[in-house]
């Protein structure tokens, strides 16, 4: 059957649901195109691009441009399939008109369907102001990348009361924004567990237990593309860093070997026109 575009109303009617939904990242279209093939709903161009991607250390250094330059070839990918543009550090803190102008480029430029943006609370007022201006947004809260310094690094967020009802208080600010999902990275089960049952529209959990209405990952970790570590929250479905080592291992020995290319990758040409060579 061909894959049908999730709309907005679609995704808050999967609150609550046992039938969970599901968005993971991609940066270009060969990607985009092999999620396609599949019923995941969401794709994230996910400013995560700049370390599975751009070879920086974190999120930080990646700019409007690089969200846009890679979400033109995502929508390119995957026609059928929501794209959810992530706004990068540096392009919501200015102003709220700064803000708005940042998303407008995402969805006019880029071609996604929705922003996200990191924070809680701090950015209630922005994504209210975009909200009312027509701009479909997504949260992000819990462990937030761009700001990891101020969460003393990549650690688990929420995990003692106090924590766990600021994130809480976040939650319910940025459903009253009008976001219409919230991301919810690392942090206990339990804790997402309260976040969802708080909330009247979907819970995307990353590293939050399986409470949420749907779950999220960055591709490169599921596909086991990224091998220099696994963090806790990933499970890798396949090690395609291995598969693509062991096959260019191959073509250089085959290279070496004489066997590659055989006469089936080349290409001949008339006796007649050889021997007019020699
Ligand atoms: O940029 C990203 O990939 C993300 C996910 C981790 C949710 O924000």
């Amino acid at each position: 059957m061909a894959k049908v575009k999730m709309t907005i109303p679609q995704c808050k009617e999967m609150k609550g649901k046992t039938e969970k939904f599901t968005m993971i990242t991609a940066y270009d279209v060969l990607l985009a195109s092999v999620i396609e093939k599949t019923p995941i709903e969401m794709i994230l161009v996910g400013d995560s691009l700049g370390m599975t991607v751009l070879g920086y250390n974190s999120t930080v250094p990646v700019t409007m441009d690089d969200i846009i330059h890679h979400t033109k070839p995502v929508v390119k990918g995957a026609p059928n399939t929501f794209i959810v543009g992530d706004m990068p550090f540096g392009s919501y803190n200015a102003s709220v008109e700064d803000a708005i102008r940042n998303a407008n480029r995402i969805m006019k430029e880029g071609g996604a369907d929705a922003i996200k943006l990191e924070g809680g609370k701090n950015v209630a007022h922005i994504v209210e102001a975009m909200v009312n201006g027509g701009i479909p947004v997504m949260g992000h809260i819990g462990l937030t990348p761009q700001t990891a310094g101020q969460l003393g690094g990549f650690k688990v967020q929420g995990k003692d009361a106090e924590a766990a009802k600021q994130l809480i208080e976040d939650a319910k600010a940025l459903e009253k924004a009008g976001v219409f999902a919230i991301v919810v990275e690392c942090v206990p089960a339990p804790v997402a567990k309260l976040i969802t049952e708080e909330l009247s529209i979907p819970t995307m959990g990353i590293g939050a237990g399986p409470y949420c209405d749907a779950q999220v990952l960055v591709t490169q970790d599921l596909l086991g593309m990224f091998d220099r570590f696994v963090p806790k929250m990933v499970k890798q479905y396949a090690q395609l860093n291995k598969q693509m080592v062991d096959a260019l291992n191959s073509f250089y020995q085959e290279t070496q070997d004489g066997v590659f290319p055989g006469p089936e990758h080349s290409f001949g040409m008339k006796e007649e026109d050889l021997k007019r060579l020699y």
